[in-house]
């Protein structure tokens, strides 16, 4: 602890705070129960401590998802066509975009991250593999409409959505995202969109709990950037990691619990917090067969064909622009 105020005293001048964070992470703190948005997991450890839940043994989603792609990404250009460009949505590392662009031969590739550097890191390493694509990185939180460069006017495309992200919002707010994933891309646009499914507890509980404790670490990260970004005093062996499935809800819960009596400050505001109470730091909506296209619908997008493992773990969606209903 003493080391990491240390830390804290010599980074704090040049950190650049998104003033979001701090008007999310306030309320959040403020609200009862306490929650706080899932999009702030994801500063530089943040994204790398992710890069790592995606190889862990017990989470499933990454490689089935994988697989599918590796499987069915022929047909889906088959079925889109050539030269498109592929706007991908929240791309991380783009580990799964190599899958895709080998098979369907894009006129550009455009990622959209909410984390600059580790976006134009991925964008280096794609721009090599894929010489002669263009590729244009943009930093940009695609929950908001999103502009497209300008030189991709003309070009159709096939939004990329992969990871299953679109478990992370709850049902009215996945339609909104789903809505503004339409209007980024444009009209006669597709989407390629990864759903996680409902299954056992037993599977998905381990999913978001691992052994080795790297999601925990992920979760107890969001107390180290409040810390050092809000000038925090969370004292982080205060919380522990918690993952529980809401059957009613159909979702993985995350929450940090206090496993003691705690108080602290966030930018000069005292918090205080009792022994097991929590705070809800993100949810993963799984999906029915059903639901999901339900899901697709409700948000502008027919779906055209759909991809799913032996197993019925995940599924790959294709889906279609719906086109704008003309005002009568
Ligand atoms: N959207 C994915 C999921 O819900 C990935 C993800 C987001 C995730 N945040 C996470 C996975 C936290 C594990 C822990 O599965």
């Amino acid at each position: 602890m003493a080391q990491y105020s240390l830390a804290k005293k010599t980074e704090s001048s040049d950190i650049v705070v998104d003033p979001a964070f701090r008007d999310d992470i306030l309320a959040g703190f403020t609200a009862m129960p306490k929650t706080t948005p899932a999009r702030w997991f994801y500063d530089q450890r943040g994204s790398e401590l992710f890069e790592d839940i995606t190889r862990l043994p017990e989470y499933y989603p990454t490689r089935i998802e994988t697989q599918l792609l590796e499987t069915h990404c022929a047909q889906v250009g088959q079925i889109i066509g050539k030269g498109r460009a592929v706007v991908e949505f929240g791309a991380g590392s783009a580990a799964k975009t190599p899958h895709l662009l080998r098979q369907i031969d894009p006129a550009a590739y455009v990622p959209i991250d909410i984390s600059g550097d580790f976006l134009r890191e991925s964008s280096a390493v794609l721009a090599r593999d894929f010489p002669g694509l263009p590729v244009r990185p943009v930093e940009a939180d695609f929950l908001c409409p999103v502009q497209l460069p300008k030189e991709l006017a003309n070009i159709p495309r096939l939004g990329f959505f992969p990871g299953s992200t679109i478990g992370n919002f709850d049902a009215p707010a996945a339609v909104d995202l789903l809505r503004s994933l339409h209007w980024s891309l444009g009209e006669g646009a597709m989407l390629l969109i990864g759903i996680d499914r409902i299954k056992d507890a037993s599977v998905l509980v381990p999913a978001y709990d691992d052994t080795a404790g790297v999601t925990a670490q992920f979760n107890l990260n969001l107390l180290a950037r409040i810390n050092r970004e809000l000038d925090g005093t969370i004292p982080l062996d205060a919380f522990r990691h918690l993952a529980v499935w809401n059957d009613d809800r159909a979702r993985i819960e995350m929450h940090l619990e206090a496993v003691r009596d705690v108080t602290f400050a966030i930018d000069s505001n005292r918090y205080s917090m009792r022994a097991g109470e929590t705070i809800h730091t993100e949810n993963s909506y799984k999906y029915g067969l059903r639901d999901a296209r339900l899901l697709l619908r409700a948000g502008g997008w027919n779906p055209v064909n759909e991809w799913t493992d032996a197993g019925d773990m995940f599924s790959l969606f294709l889906a279609e622009a719906q086109p704008e209903k003309l005002a009568v």
